[in-house]
């Protein structure tokens, strides 16, 4: 599904990603880890295209896709989240969801997924940090993504959001449904 050849990356001079490289298979769920500042989230902005690398080659259902760009990397199929979720403010929960949404999905059933009914008509800031945070998944996979990248996805969450956040990305990658394929 996606593979990463030798992937450098510097920032003046700094060197926050050097020489990586990762195959990742349908299906898998992959951890990427490392103390602050070693590079993992510059590693999802090479990926989705919000950075150039320096060096090296990403590989993505076998396109190459080393030069693209984050609205061609979203339309064939990789979505990600932000370590704090880009929400819309002053749009509720629901139309949060609704302006991500790709064919062939509905806002109900991304709701009910997410257990997020009970707050669709709040803005984000309104719920709970976990629920914003599972907000952010939650309209990742409303583009109906091949790929999903979560960055930090259980940073800042209380023992009980973190594993309720657990339970829901096991079960997006069991529920085939969920994905273009
Ligand atoms: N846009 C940027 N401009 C300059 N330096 C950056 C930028 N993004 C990341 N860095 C630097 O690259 C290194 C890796 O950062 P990052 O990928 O955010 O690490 P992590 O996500 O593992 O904490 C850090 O030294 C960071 O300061
Ligand atoms: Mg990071």
């Amino acid at each position: 599904m996606l593979e990463v050849k030798g992937l450098s990356k510097s920032f003046g001079g700094l060197a926050a990603v050097a020489n990586v490289s990762f195959h990742i298979g349908k299906g898998e769920i992959v951890g990427l880890i490392g103390p602050n500042g070693a590079g993992k989230t510059t590693v999802f902005n090479l990926i989705s295209g919000i950075h150039r690398p320096l060096k090296g080659k990403i590989l993505f259902q076998g396109n190459d896709i080393t030069s693209a760009n984050s609205a061609s990397t979203s339309r064939m199929g990789i979505a990600r989240t932000f370590q704090s979720p880009l929400l819309f403010g002053e749009l509720s929960v629901r139309d949060n969801i609704q302006v991500a949404l790709r064919d062939g999905r509905t806002v109900e059933e991304i709701l009910r997924f997410f257990g997020l009914e009970w707050v669709e008509n709040e803005v984000p800031n309104n719920l709970p940090h976990g629920y914003q945070r599972l907000l952010g998944i939650a309209i990742a996979i409303a583009t109906k993504p091949s790929m999903l990248m979560l960055d930090e996805p259980l940073t800042g969450m209380n023992p009980s959001e973190a594993e309720k956040a657990c339970q829901i990305i096991k079960a997006i990658n069991t529920e085939d449904y969920y994905f273009a394929g």
